[in-house]
């Protein structure tokens, strides 16, 4: 069993995850993802790590609660216990030496960009790191990624904090602020991912993206995962989960986030129920 040594909620409906893990937290690279089980019942479900500790031995990942899983997650306390903390698994994000990085944060990806960001920054690179939200009472983490960033870039839908807008305005930010990235590595939702490789696509910027396909085992065996890119089939969880943001086929990929809506109700129905007692 692994101990919860931290569950917060930090901004509405996002929670900071810290479970004692000291095999995870030895080895987890920028990246990775572990897959993480709320209880003997759950499903299995992944989440990108956000930071670690391995002094502490402990690995911490945000989560946003949207059905029956992060729901049950987001009921833990600190002290509380789950089966299941699996990993690292995945690729790690390839962070050598590549000039200027613009790293692109939303939603849980805010959090999980902050080690890439971190080891691209100790690498030589020279990181511009930009988060957005829908307005800034959903930002977080900023004075982290500030200290990893030469530069730090908020958008919010609202203009509460820095430029008022949305991701499609990246071009022209970098543009005023000077900034010609040699690479963008992007994490969080997925319409974020698709989003900024469709605008970077034209530009012919390099754009990574940490891909969030429903998985199951999380080891290349179940084939949930399986994603198109530049025509041949790969499985995010082994080939990934960074792919080339302009080579994925978002058609088919959404088309296969959408195949298990109508069963993931259920559980959402009945965790919620038994959440107001
Ligand atoms: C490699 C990887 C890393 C991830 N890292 C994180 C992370 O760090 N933090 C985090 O909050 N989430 C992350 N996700 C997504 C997370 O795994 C799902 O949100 C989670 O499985 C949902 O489980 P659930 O039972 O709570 O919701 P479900 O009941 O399974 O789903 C509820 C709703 O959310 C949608 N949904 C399901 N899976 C995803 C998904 N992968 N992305 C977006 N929407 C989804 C469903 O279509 C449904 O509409 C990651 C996914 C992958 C593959
Ligand atoms: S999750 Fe099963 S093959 Fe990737």
């Amino acid at each position: 069993m692994y101990r919860i040594t931290e569950r917060r909620m930090i901004v509405p409906n996002l929670h900071e995850f810290t479970v004692e893990a000291p095999a995870v937290a030895e080895s987890v690279r920028p990246g990775n993802f572990v897959i993480v089980r709320p209880d003997d019942q759950g499903e299995r479900i992944p989440l990108s790590v956000a930071d670690w500790d391995a002094g502490t031995g402990t690995v911490t990942s945000i989560f946003m609660q949207v059905g029956g899983s992060t729901a049950k997650l987001a009921r833990l306390k600190p002290g509380a216990t789950i089966p299941t903390f699996a990993g690292p698994l995945g690729k790690e994000t390839e962070v050598g030496r590549f000039g200027t990085v613009l790293c692109v944060g939303g939603c849980y990806g805010i959090g999980s960009i902050y080690p890439i960001a971190r080891a691209l920054k100790e690498n030589g690179n020279k990181v511009v790191t930009l988060i957005e939200a829908r307005s800034s009472y959903l930002l977080y983490w900023e004075n982290k990624l500030a200290a990893v960033s030469e530069k730090l870039l908020v958008v919010t839908r609202d203009g509460t904090k820095g430029v008022k807008g949305h991701i499609d305005q990246i071009p022209g930010l970098l543009r005023t602020a000077g900034i010609v990235p040699d690479r963008v590595i992007v994490n969080g939702c997925t319409f974020l991912l698709m989003r900024v490789a469709q605008v970077t696509k034209p530009l012919g910027w390099k754009t990574v993206v940490n891909m969030n396909p429903i998985m199951i085992d999380g080891t290349g065996m179940c084939g949930v995962c399986r994603l198109s890119v530049a025509g041949k089939t790969k499985f995010a969880c082994v080939d990934g989960p960074d792919f080339d943001g302009h080579e994925i086929d978002w058609d088919e990929f959404l088309a296969r986030r959408k195949t298990y809506n109508p069963e993931e109700v259920d559980p959402l129905r009945r965790s919620s129920c038994r959440s107001h007692f």
